[in-house]
């Protein structure tokens, strides 16, 4: 997979990030007491998120679990959550929404189909405004689709 780890160019950006955010992770860096500096650390992140995307398996079957905390007072966020899953029954077994307190929701999605679909319905609900913590836990069965 090469070409991340080398001593090549170094570009600069800018993020805005909420300063509480910035704060614990900042305490999380040093609390892991690594040394590291903050740059290092996200460039782990960023090369870990990278490695993640070449680890799909688009073309094979995978079967799987979403799972989405979100604040349901966050704009129009329950029905745009909604409106995505219903465009993919096929590919969603079953679901299971806990009313975690006043604002929070936990929903999990059992998930088996092709592969680009499944990734496909997870970055689209993981990428709406309001979604808090999301992960995707996926396993390839082995087959291969041709379609
Ligand atoms: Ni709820």
């Amino acid at each position: 997979m090469g070409g991340y780890d080398g001593a090549g160019e170094l570009a600069r950006f800018s993020v805005a990030v909420p300063a509480e955010l910035l704060r614990e992770y900042d305490a999380l860096i040093e609390k892991r007491g690594d040394a590291r500096n903050r740059s290092e650390s996200i460039r782990d992140l960023m090369r870990s998120a990278v490695v993640h995307e070449h680890l799909r398996t688009p073309d094979e079957q995978v079967i799987g679990s979403l799972t989405m905390i979100y604040d349901h007072h966050t704009g129009d966020l329950t029905r745009r959550l909604d409106e995505v899953q219903h465009d993919y029954t096929a590919e969603i077994v079953s679901t299971m929404h806990v009313h975690l307190d006043h604002r929070n929701c936990l929903e999990i999605l059992a998930l088996k189909g092709r592969g680009a679909r499944i990734y496909e319905l997870a970055d689209k609900l993981l990428g709406l405004r309001g979604v808090k913590h999301g992960e995707l836990t996926c396993a390839a069965t082995g087959t291969s689709l041709d379609i």
